[in-house]
């Protein structure tokens, strides 16, 4: 089997490279001092937080994952824990089914249902959200054990109203009992929630950076993986695969997965295997580069043209050879850019492109 995952969160045995990160984390937690954890898309947000809430397991905790991804509703949410509870084992998880029950929140909520009895619709929500996010006072009552609740995709739930107030209200009052991860993709939104003095989270939580993967550590495990399947890689083309994926771990094993793939049992991944896997690479992405392009405005495009070329889009003189006009048009496009995670901007250094992978798209693009 393919060593390198790219298409999913990745057990924790697998995750290269977040010792530091974890560790921080965990810390964090088992202190009880809730964190936010901030990352662009694919950079192992998911994968973390499985390794460390599973450390905070072994550690004695109750843990818990509830994904928001695409909530629209405080119904949305309800339905969102209740099934991220039901999905708990063992004497936590039969005790927990007694409370959702207990609660209201029974089989009509669970599995993949999305919606609420009538029963509680009349009874309202709230009152039902309320007990759920409560639920680790509860087992706290009567096991003693803390939980971390560890919401994914957070940002989602700007687009619930008066959801992080209620939460807030809500999370206040559960000192021992509970530590939350706020977890979520959207640097601008996140920072929405907890940054702005005026929003009801601003400052419960401590932020959290994942950053891109050092090249050491994905020299050492992307060689350890090719020999552990019988297979060898060239240091010249591990080089280049390390060059090429920029620290983007999910570009990164989709890389690797990419040139294992055509690297038979007993042979060597080399420079011809690499060319190889760096076409399938792109030709696999194609259809979503595409359509990432044609969403863009014109100085969109530009911006990013620029940033694939090395060149500083705000400059006069390298935003000219991409068609920029003024600095202040490439600075619009870069703000609404970052806002939807195609850049990033690290505080002293300029934008660039968060998918290294993009950047050699437009190259392809702007060559052919
Ligand atoms: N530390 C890591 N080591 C190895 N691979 C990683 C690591 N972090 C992420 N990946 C790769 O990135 C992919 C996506 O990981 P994951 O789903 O955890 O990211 P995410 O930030 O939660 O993504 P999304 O924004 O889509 O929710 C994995 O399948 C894996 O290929
Ligand atoms: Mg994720």
């Amino acid at each position: 089997m393919n060593p390198f995952v790219y298409h999913a969160p990745i057990v924790p045995e697998a995750v290269i490279g977040r010792e530091r990160e974890a560790a921080a984390l965990l810390e964090a937690i088992q202190e009880g001092v809730n964190a936010t954890l901030y990352a662009p898309r694919r950079f192992g947000k998911t994968s973390l937080l499985g390794q460390v809430l599973q450390q905070a397991e072994n550690a004695g905790m109750a843990t818990v994952t509830v994904d928001l991804y695409g909530v629209l509703t405080r119904d949305d949410v309800a339905a969102r824990i209740s099934r991220a509870y039901r999905t708990l084992h063992g004497p936590i998880g039969r005790l927990l089914e007694g409370m959702l029950t207990a609660v209201g929140a029974g089989a009509q909520i669970g599995g993949t249902g999305a919606s609420l009895s009538l029963e509680r619709r009349v009874a309202g929500t709230e009152a039902l959200l309320i007990d759920l996010l409560d639920l680790p006072v509860r087992l706290h009552e009567r096991t003693g054990r803390p939980t971390v609740v560890a919401f994914d995709e957070f940002q989602s739930v700007i687009d619930v109203p008066g959801m992080d107030a209620l939460l807030r209200s809500r999370i206040q009052h559960h000192g021992p009992a509970a530590t939350y991860v706020f977890a979520g993709s959207e640097p601008s939104l996140l920072g929405a929630l907890f940054n702005d003095r005026s929003r009801p989270l601003y400052g419960q939580a401590q932020p959290f950076r994942l950053g891109r993967l050092s090249a050491d550590a994905v020299v050492q495990a992307v060689a350890a993986r090719f020999e552990a399947s019988n297979r060898r890689i060239e240091p010249r083309t591990l080089e280049e695969l390390v060059i090429t994926g920029a620290g983007h771990p999910q570009r990164t094993m989709l890389l690797a997965h990419r040139l294992w793939a055509v690297t038979p049992p007993r042979s060597q991944a080399d420079e011809r295997r690499w060319g190889t896997a760096l076409t399938a690479t792109l030709a696999q992405l194609a259809i979503e580069f595409e359509t990432l392009w044609t969403s863009m405005g014109a100085n969109e495009r530009r911006v990013v043209a620029a940033l694939a070329e090395g060149l500083s889009p705000v400059a006069t003189r390298d935003g000219r050879q991409v068609g920029l006009k003024r600095p202040s048009s490439a600075q619009r496009a870069i703000e609404s850019l970052s806002s939807r995670g195609v850049l990033e901007t690290e505080r002293g250094s300029g934008s660039r492109l968060v998918d290294p992978l993009l950047a050699l798209w437009v190259l392809q693009l702007r060559a052919s």
